[in-house]
């Protein structure tokens, strides 16, 4: 096998050069001497460049059908029989780090070149939302005068855009952060610049697709679902798994930041125990469930989940969203303690392989599968699994 950059399936290619790298060979020169018909024209000036959004050059559509075709063969179900909702890639980001870094003499923000820490060509993005498009165009000019380099983290919420700026300072007295988020266009900053510290405005936005009974809130540099869009599909394909396992009466939710999912067993009439380790996260969720009244039907546990999967109680659903990371320890307790219904949400597909070999070993089954393509334009994949234990447990 020879790795090759940035071809797509159906191109005819001439490899001139390889190179061995850590045991696997890689064509380090070649040609694409005829095109393959999937191939499309990137969205964005700097694709070659960039080291974000890999896959532009390939048709969305065959895209998708070959996400489809990895999870079907990762859960072990036909290919037709995983549900499909796409996320139109244009503008569909909702949050991001930009890094400012030096460029043409000033300061630029916005992604590094592939293992680089110099920045690509000033480009728009074309996966940012508008809104924070708009502010990686006017970050360069507005904070060039006081840091040469940092990370700005922001999140577009129901109340606009929020940013958090750590940097180093350089030249200028730094203005209040009113007249730097007022510059950028945001509602609110936080910021650190060299020992500098200063904010104002909003630190918290909420997810405007996100209904009742629980509001979910986010800060600018924690954890929300990259998009509205896709997070829309992921909480319709999570409610309908609670459905299909349903009815419902105690959910053990892992994972829950800041109760993105625990909303929707609530609405389904479930008590919840909610598992979350990030203390920002565990404070929002426990504040929403105060302001909605709903104390008597969550409990929010601030610890890893890790820990917290030693115990099922009768008549329970597991729902589990960890990040890249996986959670095969959450699996392994599940094999173990035999709930009644696990729904997995994944981002990272060879860790949803890696955790749940265990159950299907023990005879558990996929009930049902859906992916969500909230990475679009990238090779990573979200995707929503129900599985189900055998009605005798099988003993190995
Ligand atoms: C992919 S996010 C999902 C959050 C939430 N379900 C949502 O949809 O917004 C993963 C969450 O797991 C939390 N987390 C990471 N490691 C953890 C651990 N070991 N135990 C518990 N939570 C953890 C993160 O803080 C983050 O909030």
């Amino acid at each position: 096998m020879v790795l090759v950059p940035r071809v797509v399936p159906g191109d005819l290619l001439r490899i001139d050069q390889l190179a061995k790298q850590r045991g696997v060979l890689r064509a380090t020169a070649f040609a694409v001497i005829a095109p393959s018909p999937q191939r499309c024209e990137p969205a964005c000036a700097v694709f070659d460049e960039c080291g974000g959004c890999a896959l532009q050059h390939w048709s969305l559509d065959r895209q998708l059908q070959w996400k489809r075709g990895q999870l079907a063969r990762a859960v072990g179900l036909a290919t037709e029989a995983i549900e499909l909702d796409p996320v139109q890639p244009r503008g569909h980001r909702r949050r991001t780090r930009l890094h400012l870094r030096p460029r043409n003499r000033g300061l630029g923000a916005g992604f590094l070149r592939a293992q680089s820490d110099r920045l690509v060509a000033e480009a728009a993005c074309a996966v940012l939302a508008p809104e924070l498009e708009a502010l990686r165009a006017r970050a360069g000019a507005a904070l060039g005068p006081y840091l040469d380099r940092g990370e700005l983290h922001a999140v577009l919420g129901q109340q606009g855009v929020i940013a958090d700026l750590t940097a180093r300072h350089i030249g200028a007295e730094i203005p209040q952060a009113q007249v730097l988020a007022e510059q950028l266009g945001v509602v609110g900053l936080r910021l650190q610049i060299g020992r500098h510290a200063d904010r104002w405005g909003l630190s918290e936005v909420d997810l405007a697709e996100v209904d009742g009974p629980l509001a979910v809130s986010t800060d600018a540099a924690g954890f929300c679902q990259a998009s509205a869009e896709g997070n829309r599909a992921l909480r319709r394909r999570v409610g309908e798994a609670l459905d299909r396992l349903g009815p419902v009466q105690h959910v053990q939710e892992f994972y829950a930041g800041s109760g993105n999912f625990t909303g929707l067993c609530l609405q389904r009439g479930a008590t919840v125990r909610a598992v979350e380790l990030d203390v920002d996260a565990v404070r929002r969720l426990r504040r929403a469930v105060a302001a909605a009244g709903l104390q008597e039907r969550v409990e929010v546990v601030a610890a890893q989940a890790e820990r917290a999967a030693d115990s099922a109680q009768p008549s329970e659903i597991w729902l589990l969203d960890p990040g890249r990371q996986g959670a095969p320890e959450v699996c392994a307790a599940a094999a173990r303690l035999r709930p009644d219904g696990l729904v997995y949400v994944s981002c990272a597909l060879d860790k949803l392989v890696r955790d749940i070999a265990p159950l299907l070993q023990l005879g558990w089954t996929v009930q049902h599968a859906a992916l969500i393509d909230g990475f679009a334009w990238t090779i990573h994949l979200e995707s929503v699994v129900t599985l189900r234990p055998p009605a005798v447990p099988v003993s190995l």
